[in-house]
């Protein structure tokens, strides 16, 4: 059994994820809990490498199947070096991207077979699910053009189409819809504020050690 609780931000690109992940971190912090701030791909040293590879380079550098296995090599370390050791000491982890991002990116967006990233997913995360996922969710053409805004360099993804991003859009959202207990949909396409207040109220009902907290 986790001591702690794990919270995953998931969606398409430019939808705010790592804004929203430093403010909800913040808060936890604030009430006095451990919380472990993390991303994927990568989080640790091994996974950041990986994460070099994965980011840059020409849209058609790595199959879709290649991605899949260079995500959950990345995603192995991840869990050996970072996550499962902070839950297991009672810690919060809110991790910027996870399971829901190769499923979608690699499955519903490249079309990797589901039924293998499922045969992956179990034997590399097996049950190390997350409690909660936030999928921040905005129409594709703005979400592009605030992840083109932003220029941090690493647009491999973000250079795969229209086509391809409405794809992992539709696959983001029936995923939370067939695991409804612990998923929620944020409107990411409003301002910072509401967001936060929403996520805050969102995490509060899902976790009562946090109920009744400002
Ligand atoms: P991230 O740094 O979260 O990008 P952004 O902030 O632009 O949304 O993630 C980097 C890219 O990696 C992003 O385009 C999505 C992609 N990705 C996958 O394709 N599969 C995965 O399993 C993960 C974790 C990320």
């Amino acid at each position: 059994m986790n001591g702690g609780r794990f919270i995953v931000f998931e969606g398409g690109e430019g939808a705010g994820k790592s804004t929203q992940a430093k403010a909800l971190v913040a808060k936890l912090r604030a009430m006095g809990l451990e919380v472990v701030q993390t991303r994927e791909p990568g989080g640790s040293p091994g996974a950041e490498a990986l994460r070099d590879l994965l980011v840059n380079g020409e849209a058609t550098r790595w199959s879709a199947t290649s991605e899949l296995l260079m995500m959950y090599a990345a995603r192995a370390d991840h869990l050996e070096k970072v996550i499962r050791p902070a839950l297991q000491r009672g810690a919060w982890v809110v991790c910027d991207r996870f399971t829901d991002s190769s499923r979608a990116y690699q499955g519903a967006g490249g079309g990797v077979a589901q039924g293998f990233i499922e045969q992956v997913d179990t034997a590399v995360v097996g049950d190390t699910q997350p409690d909660l996922v936030l999928v921040m969710d905005m129409p594709v053409e703005a979400g592009l053009r605030r992840a083109k805004a932003r220029g941090d360099g690493e647009n491999r993804f973000e250079s795969k189409g229209q086509v391809f991003h409405e794809r992992l859009r539709a696959g983001f959202l029936a995923r939370a819809g067939q695991f409804p207990a612990r998923y929620r949909v944020i409107d990411a396409d409003q301002g910072i504020e509401p967001i936060t207040t929403e996520i805050w109220a969102q995490v509060q009902a899902a976790f009562p050690d946090v109920r009744g907290a400002s």
